[in-house]
């Protein structure tokens, strides 16, 4: 026990669709193989919703497991912040959306539009609201359904992408556990790297562009690959810095599953052996922010993450936006 309010989690749930599309699937819609996904990527297999089902719906799923673990009822959830990318509407955010269906009160509600990383922004956020005492109970929430934005002609990206949803409850601790140290950072300057051309205010939707694909995820791979190994090596370790551990003392890294082989440069540049890397990009591909939180749930429900261990989250994603946690668990 420690007279310090640390923001610890206390419960997680993950949701992803039945519907798996493989490789060999793809294969079938354009010219690739399960040997060059394989071989480029990691991934095996994706799932991806099925019609009608929405962000929120996936969401909502992910979060009633996340409350169930930390018994908590949704009267008592002070906040909703919700890293997505895929919201069901422009207006209002699937965090307001979320609040209906879960029935919540009294929470304040808001989406982090981060990419990949949004899930790290928002725990960082929970973070805050909890050591400054505002809140008790923040629910936050990484979801995607990027096979709404993803060009299903596009070999270059198509095989890329997932959908899902992870969550997590963050509540006040004086143990001496929870999220030790976070660090966000971004570059506005790469964004044409990795995006979408059209859909907002600076160029609305328009029958030309749609026939064009500009409405779909575009993407400089082997750019991004480059910038996503930096920024996250660097994220790591600014946050063992900010946590004052060393790499030595790490148990467990989660990093944001979008190439098998970033995952490994990044391991390698935190001199982190692969057995010490929670890896699941195989059955679901890059899921953007829905990724980090999927991975801690299953790291956490499959043992791999035991009472005291060390976990480092990291993510990247369009923006560019990259950032870190520290958590004791
Ligand atoms: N099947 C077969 N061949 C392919 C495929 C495919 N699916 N995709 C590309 N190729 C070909 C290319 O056309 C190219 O052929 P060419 O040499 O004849 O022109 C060749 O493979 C090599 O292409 P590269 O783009 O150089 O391949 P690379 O090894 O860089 O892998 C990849 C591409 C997988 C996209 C990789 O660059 C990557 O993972 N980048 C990072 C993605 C990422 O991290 N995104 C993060 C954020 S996502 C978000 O925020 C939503």
């Amino acid at each position: 026990m420690s007279s310090k309010i640390n923001a610890a989690i206390t419960g997680t749930g993950s949701s992803a669709p039945k519907r798996v599309l493989t490789n060999l699937d793809l294969e079938k819609i354009v010219d690739t193989s399960d040997e060059w996904i394989i071989e480029r990527t990691g991934i095996k297999e994706r799932r991806i919703v099925e019609d009608g089902i929405v962000g929120t719906d996936l969401a909502l799923d992910a979060s009633k497991k996340a409350m169930e673990e930390a018994k908590v009822l949704p009267e008592e959830i002070d906040m909703i912040l919700v890293g997505t990318v895929t919201p069901d509407f422009l207006l209002p955010s699937n965090a307001c959306i979320l609040q209906d269906k879960l029935k919540t009160k009294n929470a304040g509600v808001m989406d982090i539009v981060a990419a990949c990383s949004g899930f790290i922004y928002g725990l960082s956020i929970a973070q805050a609201y909890i050591q400054t005492q505002k809140y008790k109970t923040i629910l936050v929430i990484g979801v995607e359904i990027l096979s709404h934005v993803t060009d299903w002609t596009d070999r270059n990206t198509c095989v890329l992408f997932g959908d899902g949803a992870g969550a997590a409850i963050v509540q006040p601790t004086n143990d001496d556990k929870g999220i030790l140290a976070t660090f966000l950072s971004g570059d506005g300057s790469l964004a044409n790297l990795l995006h979408i051309p059209v859909g907002g205010c600076k160029t609305p939707l328009t029958e030309k562009n749609i026939k064009e694909s500009m409405h779909f995820i575009k993407m400089q791979g082997s750019e991004v690959f480059k910038s996503a190994v930096r920024s996250m090596g660097d994220a790591t370790e600014r946050v063992l810095k900010l946590g004052a551990i060393t790499s030595d003392e790490v148990d467990l890294l989660i990093p944001h599953q979008a190439n098998m082989r970033i995952i490994e440069a990044t391991a390698r540049r935190v001199k982190l052996p692969m057995e010490k890397v929670f890896v699941n990009i195989h059955k679901y591909g890059n899921t953007s922010s829905a990724s980090v939180p999927i991975a801690l749930d299953e790291a956490r429900k499959s043992g791999v993450i035991k009472k005291g261990s060390k976990v480092v989250l990291v993510a990247f994603g369009a923006g560019f936006t990259w950032g870190s946690a520290l958590i004791k668990f």
